[in-house]
């Protein structure tokens, strides 16, 4: 076993790799399981020798719902469920679902820039939740975000000295000078000109703002930077433009990435890794390659269905999700994708999906899946799809 594993750095409370799924509880299936699922999730350690610079492990983000006139706590909206993974420096972990699944809310609690409701986040060994208000400010240095709406996340009535000054001044760079040649340089290398200090946001086309996004993050030199869904707003023109600048940084800076998208195809392009979420849950992960070519989730399996392919020798006939994704407040019992799942359906409706909840459990080489039925997934594939028109 490699990485996190190997480094005898274990996921607490979380089973690491390990070769066989641990058995379940003993709940009958209706038909039989190709694995039992474990008690808790089995996750792929982060690949490469040492250390994983993030360690995130059972983080859980509920937002209270409070009710009556007393305003009690009526119920949670369970936003982040569970999730643990790690990423190793300079890895860029893909981060995949539909909207609403948690991938905001996982990308802010693991920064605490939302204090989660429990579990452990680590940069580089050093957990979070120990950290003193002072120790943690110093710590956020190194764990930057770059946001969706390039506009709606800089202050229009700032120049961009300040917009990117702001974060030096407040990590403790306080010479004037100092600061506004550390602002030039955070414009040079994400391709802007050093003069554009004084403008404002509004004078700058919508690539060229989240490429000052993408500034006001990297003049902190931090070692990790969330992304989310950094190209989303943008032109399709100009997305390969800011993900191919990212991309560089990474090999100028030695930059950690969680790219958050719901953009499939993005995702593809950029990650080494990816993550599969679907209503506040992890329920697969794999190398890129691994993911796209052998899915083992159904979610999984119906997304990539959807997604455009140029070669029509490797168009996928779609799989068309019954229903919306049901609410995260009352999540469904059992497999929480279960109400939508098509591969249960060609099973029969396996009573087990139902009743109790698939963690991940290893079904490959650093591939994991939520699913009872993970190995039935690609023989049943095929006989579930329906042809897109034009094709067989
Ligand atoms: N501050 C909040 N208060 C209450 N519910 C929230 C809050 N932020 C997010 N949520 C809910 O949490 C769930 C996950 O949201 P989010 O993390 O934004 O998903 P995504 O980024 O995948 O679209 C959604 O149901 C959303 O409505
Ligand atoms: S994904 Fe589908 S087949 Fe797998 S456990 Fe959930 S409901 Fe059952
Ligand atoms: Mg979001």
């Amino acid at each position: 076993m490699t990485g996190a594993g190997s480094a005898g750095h274990e996921l607490r409370g979380v089973a690491m790799a390990v070769s066989a799924p641990s058995s379940g509880d003993g709940t009958a299936p209706a038909v039989s399981t190709t694995g039992t699922s474990p008690a808790r999730d089995e996750v792929p350690p982060a690949p490469g020798e040492g250390q994983p610079l993030v360690v995130v492990e059972d983080l859980v983000k509920y937002f209270p719902i409070l009710g009556g006139v007393l305003r009690r706590h009526v119920g949670d909206v369970k936003a982040v469920d569970g999730v643990s993974f790690s990423v190793r420096r300079g890895e860029v972990f893909g981060l995949v679902g539909e909207s609403g699944c948690g991938k905001t809310t996982l990308g802010r609690s693991l920064l605490y820039l939302q204090r989660p409701t429990s579990g452990r986040v680590e940069l580089e060994g050093q957990d979070l939740r120990t950290l003193k208000p002072e120790e943690l400010r110093r710590m956020r240095a190194r764990m930057q975000i770059i946001f969706q709406d390039p506009y709606g996340s800089l202050n229009p009535r700032m120049p961009v000295l300040d917009i990117i000054g702001e974060g030096l001044l407040a990590q403790g760079v306080k010479n004037s000078k100092e600061r506004t040649k550390r602002v030039e340089e955070s414009l040079e290398a994400v391709g802007l000109r050093r003069e554009y200090t004084r403008r404002y946001p509004h004078e700058f086309s919508g690539g060229q703002r989240q490429r000052i996004g993408i500034a006001r993050a990297l003049a902190l030199r931090p070692d990790f930077i969330v992304c989310d869904e950094p190209v989303s707003a943008l032109d399709v023109s100009i997305q390969s433009q800011i993900l191919n600048l990212l991309l560089d940084l990474r090999q100028d800076f030695g930059f950690t990435y969680l790219f958050i998208a719901h953009n499939l195809s993005v995702v593809q392009y950029i990650s080494d890794r990816v993550g599969v979420m679907y209503l506040g849950r992890m329920v697969e992960m794999a190398e890129v390659e691994e993911l796209y070519e052998h899915p083992r989730h159904p979610y999984t399996v119906a997304l990539l269905s959807a997604v455009p392919q140029v070669d029509p020798a490797r168009v996928r006939r779609r799989i068309v999700l019954k229903g919306d994704v049901p609410s995260p407040v009352n999540p469904p019992s059992g497999c929480h994708f279960h109400p939508r799942c098509w591969l249960r359906e060609r099973l029969g409706n396996p009573e087990i999906c139902a009743t109790v909840d698939p963690r991940l459990r290893l079904v490959g080489q650093g591939h994991a899946a939520a699913c009872h039925f993970a190995d039935r997934t690609q023989q049943e594939q095929e006989r579930a799809a329906i042809p897109i028109s034009g094709q067989v």
